[in-house]
Order: C-alpha cells, then structure tokens, then sequence
C-alpha cells in the first residue's frame, strides 16, 4: 500500500484521466480537480474513483477566488502535484473578437502558480511536483500567442522552482507533449485541417511526417513519463523540461 498523496488538476479526461488511473493503479491516494460541479460528478462515477482513495473537487483555475477557498480549505500532506490543467483558445493579434488571453494565462499559469505557492507548506519533503507544458513551450505558432505564453511561462517557472526547492528535495520537472490524442489535440487538429482546406486524416498524415514517431503521443505514453518523474527512483531529475518528440514546424 503507498500512502503518498497526489493532487492532479484537470483530471476528467484525456491527459488528466490517465494520469490519474495509472497512479490509482499504483496505489497512490489522489485528489482530483476539474472546471465544474458537471465534470466533477461525472469522474465521481468512474469505477476507479470509486474503487479507490480518490477524492474529486470542483476547482475553477481560472478563478481566483476559487483558487483562494479551495487552498483554505486544505489538510491534507501531499507528495505530489501535477499542474495538467489547461485549455487552449486563439486568436490572431491582427484579429477582433473575444481575447482568450486572460482566461488562457489565468488557467494555465496563474492558476498553477497560486497553487503551488499556497499548498507548498503541505508537500513533503522530499516531494515532487510535474508541471504539462507543451511543445508550444518552445516554439511560437500564429494565433496561439495566449496559450504558447503560458506553456513557455510554466517551463520558465518550472525551472525557477527547481532551484529554489531542490535542497528541500523537491523536484520540479516539466513534460511538453506534443500532438496528444484527446478533445484538445483533436479540436485543434480539426480546426486547422479546415483552415487548411484538408480532411483531418489529410492533415494527420502531414502533421506526423515531421514526427520521429510518426503519430501522435498517445495519454498512456505522457502518464508513463509523468509516473516516473513522479516516483522515489526519479529523485535525482530535476529542473528538466521533457520535450516528447521534436518540435513541429509550420508545415
Ligand atoms: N492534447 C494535446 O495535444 C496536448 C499537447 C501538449 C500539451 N497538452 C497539455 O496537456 C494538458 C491536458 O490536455 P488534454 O489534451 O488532456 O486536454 P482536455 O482533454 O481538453 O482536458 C483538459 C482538462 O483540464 C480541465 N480544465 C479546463 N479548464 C479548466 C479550468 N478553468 N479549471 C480547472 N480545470 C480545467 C478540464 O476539466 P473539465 O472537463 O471540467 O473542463 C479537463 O479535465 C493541458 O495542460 C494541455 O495544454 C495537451
């Protein structure tokens, strides 16, 4: 039995989801979050969920106040954190419309931020926290300057909180996937097949050339990576930024 305590955030599907099976599997008690009271319920029925140590909140990273409530409310000592929650809005910086910046940075950065910086008195010494950045945490791509300035702020504070938590024997490590088969990678796919004037198996195929697998990241593969860096044995990977597959260039 492991009686280490982990708090995964987005954890009601693609990503999130199978992190968060793959360590019930392997005994570790959890805490998980998702945007609403909707999600939240539907993870509660998951079989795993209930089969298990896990316990499921309604955690709106976006907003502040729920940030705030959420950390008040926390007694429990945690060995891990895993910042998973994201979402990923655009707009061009020539274009009119609803900005997703704030929300986007609130989300994916912010969010991530108040939250490490308020439960960092109840993890473990030593312990472990996995931020999911992305491969647009290191390249720019038109349209995208709200979703790639969160992913490349949370590599630059992953590194930043490497060195101020290793002699604590924290370890903080970030995981970039790139393409990843869920409602976000699929979505996007989508959308810029259509701009493209492609079919989406069209455009999957030209999309994976450039890729050393030649196909998307599958969720077990991220949640395999994450469950390492997570673990005893990965005490001595710290600061590190861990890039799936090469960076995919405009095509
Ligand atoms: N898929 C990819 O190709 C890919 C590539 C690189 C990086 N990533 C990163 O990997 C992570 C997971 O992505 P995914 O593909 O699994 O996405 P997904 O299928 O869209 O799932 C996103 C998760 O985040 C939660 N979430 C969204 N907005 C939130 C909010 N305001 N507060 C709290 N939770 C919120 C969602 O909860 P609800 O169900 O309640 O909305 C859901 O659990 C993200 O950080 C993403 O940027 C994904």
């Amino acid at each position: 039995m492991n009686n280490k305590h982990i708090l995964i955030t987005g954890a009601s599907r693609g990503i999130g989801l199978e992190i968060a099976k793959m360590l019930a599997e392997k005994n570790y008690s959890l805490v998980l979050t998702t945007s609403n009271e909707i999600s939240a319920s539907k993870l509660s029925e998951m079989s795993f969920v209930k089969n298990n140590n896990v316990k499921v909140y309604a955690l709106d990273q976006e907003n502040k106040l729920e940030i705030a409530s959420f950390i008040k409310k926390w007694d429990q000592e945690l060995w891990g954190i895993v910042h998973n929650a994201g979402i990923c809005k655009t707009l061009g910086i020539k274009d009119e419309g609803d900005d997703p910046l704030d929300e986007v940075l609130n989300t994916n950065l912010i969010g991530p931020y108040l939250l490490t910086k308020k439960l960092l008195p109840f993890l473990s010494r030593p312990g472990r926290i996995v931020n999911i950045t992305s491969q647009l945490g290191h390249e720019g791509r038109a349209e995208y300057s709200a979703y790639c300035a969160s992913k490349f702020g949370l590599i630059g504070m992953t590194k930043c909180w490497a060195k101020e938590l290793g002699e604590e024997g924290i370890t903080v490590n970030a995981v970039s996937p790139g393409w990843v088969d869920t409602e976000m990678g699929k979505l996007d796919m989508n959308r810029m097949a259509e701009e493209a004037g492609k079919t989406s198996e069209q455009y999957y195929k030209e999309i994976c050339k450039p890729l050393e697998l030649k196909r998307f990241n599958s969720t077990t593969e991220v949640a395999n990576l994450v469950s390492f860096l997570l673990s005893e044995e990965a005490s001595g990977i710290t600061g590190r930024d861990w890039l799936m597959q090469t960076i995919w260039n405009e095509l």
